[in-house]
């Protein structure tokens, strides 16, 4: 396993069918040549994901994304002229070219153009289209610094590329199209209010009748930190837990507590965002045997952040020792 930041290296792997880890501005990615279904499938292996769970197909540009996915309805158009390169990604009808293993079978693709400059560049250089999850195991904490995927999964891949920490920190948005309706499979990191102020009203596909755990936020156990979480208010829980060792994850005021991380003392959700999930990482690597958290104002990246808070917690309950 090697890490660096030799983007033509990084490349050559990738052409060879290796598996790497590559930066983007959201989370760092586990990236393969999305049309090469051995590679893939040992993403997928790394990753201990199950297989029902596709993957999102990242591209240079809208024309690269043409290459995998057919009719985009205007609406589509609309949001990749306003927000790519950046932490949206499409979910659009794919072309046969792209393997069944990446979108588990379904007729659709989520595509995307990540900002970041270094994997801008790899794409560039590939000229592949990469199909790359999170960099992390199923279900715990996305990475957002190439140490973070080292410690996780540096024994199993066969690259990091290091691009430095991720400047957004939450996963990007995803938004699908059920004709011209726009409807919201996850919040991230661009916010609704500026999906809507592009396109009109957004359906909240969250809330729909689950049909299978394949949309995005579906799965109980997602984001999770190994000890138990619980979101609420936190002077009433800090009450409630006196005297014990618990960890608190606070959004503008630190509290007394055995240890404390404070997401943004002015209140920038920008920069909450940015530290929420190394935040858990260090919590969560500490000595404190129960993790408390406070939800953060629902609206912008606040909805994302509180998105994985909640989910983060209900993995305490749900299946907290899930791979
Ligand atoms: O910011 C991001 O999106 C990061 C970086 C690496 O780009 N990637 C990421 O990937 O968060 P992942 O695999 O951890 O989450 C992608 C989600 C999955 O929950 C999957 O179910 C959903 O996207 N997804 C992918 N293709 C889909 C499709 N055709 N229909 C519905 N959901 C899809
Ligand atoms: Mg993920």
């Amino acid at each position: 396993m090697g890490i660096g930041t030799n983007v033509e290296e990084a490349a050559r792997r990738l052409a060879a069918g290796e598996v790497v880890a590559i930066p983007t501005e959201t989370v760092y990615g586990l990236a393969a040549n999305a049309l090469d279904p051995a590679a893939v499938a040992r993403v997928f292996e790394i990753k201990r994901r199950p297989s029902f769970d596709p993957l999102i197909v990242h591209v240079r540009d809208v024309r690269a994304a043409l290459e995998v996915t057919d009719s985009w309805p205007s609406a589509a158009r609309a949001l990749a002229e306003a927000f790519w390169p950046g932490p949206l990604t499409l979910v659009l009808e794919r072309k046969d070219v792209v393997p069944d293993l990446v979108t588990s079978g379904l007729k659709t693709v989520g595509v995307r153009s990540p900002a970041h400059p270094v994997a801008q560049r790899l794409l560039e250089e590939t000229g592949l289209p990469l199909a790359a999850p999170s960099a992390n195991r199923f279900g715990s904490i996305s990475p957002t610094t190439a140490q973070h995927v080292l410690d996780q999964l540096g024994t199993e891949l066969d690259f990091i590329l290091d691009g430095g920490p991720c400047t957004v920190g939450v996963e990007s948005t995803i938004i699908g199209f059920d004709r011209e309706r726009c409807l919201l499979y996850r919040p991230g990191g661009i916010p609704l209010e500026a999906i809507e102020a592009c396109v009109g009203p957004v359906h909240d596909a969250r809330q729909d009748a689950p049909t299978s755990p394949r949309t995005p936020g579906r799965l109980p156990s997602h984001y999770a930190p190994r000890t138990p979480l619980l979101l609420g208010n936190l002077d009433e829980m800090l009450e409630e837990y006196a005297g014990q060792p618990v960890g608190v994850l606070a959004f503008r005021s630190a509290r007394a507590a055995h240890v404390c991380r404070v997401l943004s003392p002015t209140g920038d959700l920008a920069e909450a965002a940015r530290r929420l999930f190394g935040a858990l990482r260090e919590l969560d690597a500490g000595r404190a045997e129960l993790l408390l958290a406070e939800p953060v104002p629902d609206r912008g990246l606040g909805r994302a952040i509180n998105d994985r808070l909640r989910r983060a917690a209900r993995a305490r309950t749900v299946d907290r020792d899930a791979p």
